[in-house]
């Protein structure tokens, strides 16, 4: 059976989203369904792809989970892996000095649209 189309870009109101919030959504990029989230930290927007460099799983035990307890950073739930919300680096767990991989947000007005990556996610 073949998987219903996603969209290539993917939006949402900037007020939707508080500092510290998250949001999940997929896209379809090079014909392949992609999973990603988008965040709000300190006022800036950032999306990523909800795989973790370390191993390859989601980062997210708990749907939409992806803050640390203090809110200051990004956490992998499967090895503790800890990012930069605003980077993406990691920092901290199995895997310093890799990264997430970037999905670029346009603010328009209040609309934040998030797109697929530039190179193969
Ligand atoms: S898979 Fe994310 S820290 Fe291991």
């Amino acid at each position: 059976m073949e998987e219903p189309a996603s969209p290539t870009s993917w939006s949402c109101p900037a007020s939707s989203l508080a500092p510290g919030q998250s949001a999940k959504f997929t896209l379809r990029c090079a014909d392949r369904a992609v999973e990603g989230f988008l965040v709000n930290h300190d006022g800036g927007f950032y999306a990523y792809v909800n795989r973790c460099p370390h191993a390859g799983t989601t980062l997210d035990w708990w749907p939409n989970e992806f803050f640390t307890e203090d809110g200051g950073h990004l956490i992998c739930a499967t090895h503790g892996a800890v990012y930069l919300p605003d980077t993406g680096l990691c920092i901290a767990g199995p895997c310093p000095g890799a990264s997430l991989t970037p999905l670029a947000v346009v603010r328009q007005g209040d609309t934040l649209l998030v797109s697929c990556p530039r190179a193969e996610p």
